[in-house]
């Protein structure tokens, strides 16, 4: 039998007939996921960039502070530093995990809710800095500015994201067992994606805390 080729419309992998039981593997891979980070990726970068162009005005002209607290060059700094890092750039470095994974691993994401469950506690995430940064709440650290709430949370989303990744690729090697195909690169890669998000939750939480008599 023949399965028309991947799309990221469809999310349909190729059928593979495997002899001699000519067994038909099909699965989907879950584009939904890829497309809300790419959308979230893209207004989070305009929203950045928009916080970046009012802070290069007013590093011409102070008459862009718009004469209040919550809007001076203090305040929005670090909004435009976290939206473009955290905001932009995270989200895009998650539309890139979660399409070239699955491919690589030829797997769909071991768990659809925990992929929801991390696009939305990012986005939740990303409004919490949103708002806290303007009010002036914040470590005062640079790229460690937000509050200890704030950072449990972001350790809570980034362990779902690496238990998700995990076995995702533990299905992978499960069915690449299972079908007696040695791992290859493809499964390399989705470790080192893995072993990625689990070792960024250790990066992002501790060190806001534990190093903050030396930091
Ligand atoms: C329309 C686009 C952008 C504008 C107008 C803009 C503007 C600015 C301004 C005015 C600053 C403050 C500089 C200062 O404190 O002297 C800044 C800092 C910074 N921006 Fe942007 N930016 C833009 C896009 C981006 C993007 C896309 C990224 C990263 C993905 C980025 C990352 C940063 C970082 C890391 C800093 C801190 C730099 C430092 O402390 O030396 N910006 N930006």
């Amino acid at each position: 039998m023949h399965a028309s080729a991947p799309t990221l419309a469809t999310g349909t992998a190729p059928a593979t007939s495997r002899s001699p039981s000519t067994l038909l593997d099909r699965f989907s891979y879950d584009d939904d996921i890829v497309r809300k980070f790419l959308w979230a990726t893209l207004i989070w970068g305009l929203v950045g960039m928009l916080a970046g162009l009012v802070i290069a005005l007013q590093l011409a002209n102070p008459i862009f502070n718009l004469g209040n607290q919550y809007t001076g060059f203090g305040r929005l700094r670090p909004l435009h530093t976290n939206a473009v890092i955290f905001a932009f750039a995270g989200n895009a470095w998650f539309t890139g995990a979660y399409y070239a994974s699955q491919r690589l691993l030829k797997t769909r994401m071991w768990s659809d809710a925990l992929s929801k469950f991390h696009f939305w506690g990012w986005q939740a995430i990303i409004v919490a800095a949103a708002l806290t940064l303007p009010l002036g709440i914040t470590q005062a650290k640079e790229y460690a500015e937000l509050e200890w709430p704030i950072d449990l949370a972001v350790v809570v989303v980034w362990v779902a994201f690496a238990v998700n990744f995990t076995m995702t690729m533990v299905k992978s090697v499960q069915c690449l067992i299972s079908s007696r195909v040695p791992p290859g690169p493809r499964q390399l890669e989705g470790a080192h994606i893995a072993a990625g998000s689990s070792w960024h939750t250790l990066l992002l939480a501790p060190p806001h805390h534990s190093c903050s008599a030396t930091c």
